[in-house]
C-alpha cells in the first residue's frame, strides 16, 4: 500500500503525451474474446485495471504479451470460464465481458460486481438489453447466469445512456446474425473507438457517437493492430493540476472531442487554453475564478470522471462554485479529505458548494477511489508544504507512474512503499 509524499507549491511546465484510454482499452480487451486471431493494441498503459483484465483473459487460456507499450492478445484457443466473485471484485469492468462471452460461447456467468466507492453501480440496464436479445437470464443471490442459445438480433432501447451497457450490447451483437439497433446509446468517444476497433477486425458497426447504433452481425472477426484514442481523463487531470498550481503545460495525444467540455471550464476559470490537432496547451497563473454552476452528465456534458479533479482546483478559486454530480450518487467521498486540507465545501445530495479559500494547507489524507485520489494529489500540489496521500493503489488503477510524470513536469512528489 504505497503513499505519495508531495512538497507542493511548484508550478508545472513542459509536455506530456497520454497513452491509450483506460476506458477504451478495457472494453477492447473484452472484445478480443470475439476474435480467434492475434490483436495488437498500441500505446497501452500498463495500469492495474488493464493488467487485471489481461489476467482474466489469461485464465481463459488467452495469450497476453506486453512489448514496450504494445499489448498483444491472442484469444484463438480460449476456453469458457465463469467470471467469479474474485474477478468481479478485482475489477468491476469484468462485467463488460458479458456480451463478448455470449458472442463467443453463447453463455456467460458473471458474479454481481457490487457497488464501489462512487456508487451502487447496478447492471439492470445490461440485463434488460441482453433479455431483449433473447438471452435467458437466471439471477441468483451472487451470480447472473446467461444462456445465449437463443441469442438473436433485435432493437434495444436503453433506459439510460449507460456506457458499459452500450458496449456490452454492441459486443453481444457483433457475431449475431441480423441487424441489431441500440437506441438511447451512450455517445462517449470510447464507444466510437470500440466501433472503429470492431470494424478494423471486419465487423460492421455504425452510428457510434450518436444515440442510435447499428450492428450488422458478421460470421467472424480477423486480427488487427489498433491504436486506441488517447486518455482524455488522464490528459484532463494533468491540465487540472496545472490550472490549480499555475504553470504552462502541453498535453499530447489527447482526444480533443472528448475534452471539449473540460477545456471550456478551464477557460471559464481564467486559464489560457490553445488546441492544435491532438495537443492542448494550458497556461495558468493559479489565481482562478469560481464556476457558478458545473453539471456532470453523459457525453458531451462535463465528464463525471473529471469532477473530483476540478473540484480540487476550485477550492482556492475566487468566489463560490456549485458542482452537480448527475452520474454517480456517491462521488463526493473525497471531499472529506479536501476539508482536512482546509477546503470549504458543503455537500447537499448531489451538489457540492465550493467556497474558495486563500490557500489549502498541507495535510495527511487518504484516497478512497481512483479519481478522488487524483483530486487529492492535485490539492497537495497546490499547497505550500509537505502533504502525504495514502492509497496510491487507487490512483494506479488509471494513472501509470503518475509520480514520474509529475516529476518531469516540475512537481516534487515521491512514492513511498508502506
Ligand atoms: C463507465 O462506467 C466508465 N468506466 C466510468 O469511468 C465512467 O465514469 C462512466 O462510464 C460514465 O461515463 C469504464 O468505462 C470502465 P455507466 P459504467 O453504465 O459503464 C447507472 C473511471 O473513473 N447504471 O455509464 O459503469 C450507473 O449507476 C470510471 O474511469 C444503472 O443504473 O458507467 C450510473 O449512475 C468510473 N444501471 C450511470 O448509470 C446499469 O445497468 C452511468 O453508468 C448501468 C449503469
Amino acid at each position: 500500500m504505497d503513499k505519495f509524499i508531495i512538497m507542493g507549491g511548484n508550478r508545472l511546465h513542459g509536455k506530456v503525451s497520454v497513452q491509450s484510454a483506460k476506458n477504451t482499452v478495457l472494453p477492447l480487451l473484452s472484445c478480443c474474446i470475439l476474435c480467434k486471431e492475434q490483436i495488437v493494441l498500441k500505446n497501452c498503459p500498463c495500469i492495474s485495471d488493464v493488467k487485471k483484465m489481461t489476467e482474466i483473459i489469461e485464465r481463459m487460456g488467452g495469450k497476453i504479451e506486453f512489448c514496450d507499450d504494445d499489448l498483444k492478445i491472442d484469444c484463438s484457443d480460449i476456453h469458457y470460464i465463469e467470471i467469479n466473485e474474485e474477478l468481479t471484485k478485482s475489477i468491476r469492468s469484468s462485467v463488460f465481458m458479458l456480451g463478448s462471452l455470449l458472442g463467443r460461447f453463447s453463455r456467460a456467468t458473471v458474479a454481481y460486481p457490487g457497488g464501489c466507492e462512487i456508487g451502487k453501480r447496478p447492471i439492470d440496464i445490461h440485463i434488460a438489453g441482453l433479455k431483449t436479445l433473447g438471452v435467458q437470464i437466471m439471477e441468483t443471490e451472487k451470480f447472473i447466469e446467461c444462456d445465449g442459445a437463443e441469442l438473436h438480433s433485435d432493437k434495444i432501447i436503453l433506459s439510460m445512456p449507460s456506457v458499459g451497457a452500450t458496449e456490452n450490447m454492441i459486443m453481444a451483437a457483433v457475431l449475431t446474425a441480423g441487424v441489431t439497433v441500440i437506441e438511447n446509446a451512450a455517445k462517449e468517444p470510447e464507444i466510437e473507438d470500440l466501433q472503429n476497433f470492431i470494424n478494423a477486425m471486419g465487423g460492421n458497426v455504425s452510428g457510434a457517437g450518436s444515440d442510435k447504433i447499428t450492428v450488422v452481425g458478421v460470421k467472424r472477426l480477423h486480427g488487427c493492430t489498433y491504436t486506441p484514442i488517447g486518455d482524455r481523463i488522464v490528459g484532463g487531470t494533468y491540465l487540472a493540476m496545472c490550472a490549480g498550481c499555475g504553470g504552462d503545460l502541453t498535453v499530447c495525444n489527447c482526444d480533443m472531442k472528448g475534452l471539449s467540455a473540460v477545456l471550456d471550464v478551464f477557460k471559464a476559470c481564467g486559464c489560457w487554453v490553445e488546441t492544435c490537432g491532438t495537443e492542448v496547451r494550458l497556461i495558468s497563473e493559479g489565481n482562478l475564478r469560481a464556476i457558478p454552476l458545473l453539471r456532470t452528465g453523459p457525453f458531451p456534458a462535463f465528464p463525471t470522471d473529471m469532477q473530483p479533479q476540478i473540484c480540487a482546483v476550485l477550492t482556492t478559486a475566487d468566489g463560490v462554485s456549485l458542482i452537480e454530480e448527475n452520474i454517480f450518487e456517491s462521488r463526493f467521498k473525497y471531499v472529506r479529505q479536501l476539508e482536512l486540507m482546509g477546503a470549504d465545501i458543503a455537500i447537499q445530495d448531489r451538489r457540492a458548494l465550493v467556497t474558495g479559500v486563500n490557500a489549502l494547507k498541507p495535510s495527511i489524507v487518504s484516497a478512497e477511489d481512483l479519481r478522488g485520489g487524483a483530486a487529492l494529489i492535485t490539492a497537495a500540489l497546490m499547497t505550500d508544504g509537505v502533504s502525504v496521500v495514502y492509497g496510491a493503489e487507487h490512483v494506479d488503477r488509471g494513472y501509470f507512474k503518475i509520480e514520474e510524470t509529475l516529476t518531469t513536469l516540475g512537481a516534487d512528489i515521491v512514492r513511498v512503499g508502506c
